[in-house]
């Protein structure tokens, strides 16, 4: 759902604040009086002051009680007040509001983090209503003046700029809850045409290849995968230019759509199958992200492409054995139907490197599942053709808290996709060389045209299994911040 928390910002703290959070450490001048010294409370808590931790302090407030929360601020950077920000929002639940005392000294992009962090703790997705005890808190108060609204109390300039900084957080945070929505959202209503108009509302220019135009342009792996369902398929293609036409180079980003994935022929068992709703998470992440470029001022030309398609189960699905072509003439025997990202992918990549002329290309998809056993829920892959771009995206990873791990291109297993009736096996025929993960990227990089390229498998870390820090159970929308990290800092 839209983010329904607003934050706003002021000078001081309502002196009657039900609820109100102070940084470990800062100068507890009045109005806030606590039972025992800070310090003594801290000490008995064992709290050490690191990003997260929050010591809940009962206050009078006239006949009533009120709450202090005092919360740690870690070293101050934006990584560990994304971590506060997301405890707190996480402690307000179910509350109109609360008011936050900033860190004194907070470094540049440390309240953009908080901000992103609070608002996405506070995501949730619910058809029908939400309970009230989880519904998001309404409001949260940046106090920037200090605890007692003193020494920096009603200086214009601290506000604006923590404004400034909030907003940056805010259409971040937005853009993460718009993929997370899409992802979320049951593949009943979900369909290639769905995504379609959902990727048109987002403020740029988008292009949309139906099945009869696909079928004319010889986009036949998104065909191919997508002929089993009632739902065609689609290619959605999102522009993006800066303003005034100073394009600092041409970004195609390249979305896995996969708006459910059966396995097709190559059936899934249910357990795998149940959370394949989620298999358009890269193509989100896509469409929130282009959506998000004008609002951040990023200076370089992006595209984004979006390859979706239903991969159902029925007599008119592809069949093992069947041999496609994909855009551009290259012929692929499909040895396995549930290998079908990697189609859709090959197509609008091809397409890309034929018709776009980019200087970058970056997939996203939920490639593979053993990327997720090899890495985790933690660590999204990145495998690149380019060590310059696989360094600057592991940078936006870690400045963006969505972190990369780079993964090798290993030349030895080229051979996996050899097949004899085709110019490519979509999977490896035997068991010679394994490596599920690498071998779908290897199949994904005989498309890039030899053009700068990465490809980030995000299979462990598309989805939450738990409400906990900034993620909320379902889609989690990864790669959103650490894309546009990437291409706003460009
Ligand atoms: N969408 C899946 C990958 C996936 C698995 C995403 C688990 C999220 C969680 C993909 O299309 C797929 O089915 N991959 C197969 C590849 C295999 C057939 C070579 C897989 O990972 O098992
Ligand atoms: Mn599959
Ligand atoms: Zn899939």
């Amino acid at each position: 759902m839209p983010l329904e928390t607003s934050i706003v910002t002021a000078a001081r703290a309502p002196e009657d604040a039900p609820l109100l959070a102070v940084p470990f450490g800062a100068d507890l001048a009045p109005p806030v009086e606590l039972p025992v010294p800070a310090a003594a409370l801290l000490a008995h808590y064992e709290a050490k002051g690191e990003a997260g931790e929050i010591v809940e302090v009962p206050v009078a407030r006239g006949e009533t009680v009120g709450r202090v929360l005092l919360y740690g601020a870690g070293d101050g950077s934006p990584d560990a007040l994304r971590k506060a920000g997301a405890a707190l929002a996480r402690r307000a639940r179910g509350r109109d509001e609360i008011s936050v005392v900033v860190p004194a000294g907070a470094v540049e992009g440390s309240l953009a983090a908080f901000a992103e962090g609070a608002l996405l703790a506070s995501y949730t997705f619910r058809i029908g209503e939400t309970p009230a005890a989880s519904r998001p808190v309404g409001t949260i108060r940046l106090v920037a003046g200090g605890a007692a609204g003193a020494e920096a109390g009603g200086d214009p300039g601290t506000v604006e700029a923590v404004e400034e900084e909030v907003a940056r957080g805010r259409a971040v945070a937005g853009a993460v809850a718009l993929a997370r929505d899409l992802a979320n959202t049951p593949s009943s209503v979900k369909t290639p045409a769905w995504l379609a108009e959902r990727a048109a509302e987002q403020g740029v220019a988008t292009r949309i290849w139906d099945e009869e135009e696909l079928r004319a342009a010889g986009f036949g792996g998104i065909l191919a995968v997508g002929q089993g369902s009632v739902n065609p398929p689609r290619l959605i293609q999102l522009s993006y230019e800066p303003e005034g036409g100073r394009a600092d180079g041409h970004v195609v980003l390249v979305g896995k759509g996969i708006t459910y994935d059966t396995g097709g022929l190559s059936l899934k068992p249910t357990e795998g199958m149940k959370f394949m709703k989620t298999d358009m998470a890269g193509g989100a992440v896509v469409i929130a992200v282009l959506g998000a470029l004008a609002a951040l001022g990023a200076r370089v030309r992006v595209t984004g492409l979006v390859a979706a398609a239903e991969n159902s189960f029925s007599g008119t699905a592809q069949r093992p054995s069947d041999v496609i072509t994909q855009y551009g003439g290259r012929t692929v025997e499909v040895l396995n139907t549930d290998a079908e990202g990697r189609l859709v992918l090959a197509d609008a990549m091809a397409y890309a490197d034929a018709e776009l002329d980019p200087d970058v290309m970056v997939d996203i998809a939920t490639l593979t599942g053993a990327i997720g056993i090899a890495l985790g829920k933690g660590l999204g892959a990145v495998f690149a053709s380019d060590d310059e771009l696989a360094a600057r995206l592991v940078e936006a990873g870690e400045a963006s808290g969505e972190r990369l791990w780079r993964m090798p291109l290993v030349e030895d297993y080229v051979p996996a996709l050899e097949s004899s009736v085709a110019d490519l096996a979509n999977i490896e025929a035997g068991s010679t060389y394994g490596a599920g993960s690498i071998t779908a990227a290897l199949f994904l990089r005989e498309f890039t045209g030899k053009r700068p390229w990465a490809h980030l498998d995000i299979a462990g870390v598309g989805r939450s299994t738990a409400d906990e820090g900034l993620l909320s159970k379902g889609a989690t929308g990864f790669g959103v911040r650490l894309l546009l990290e990437w291409l706003s800092g460009r």
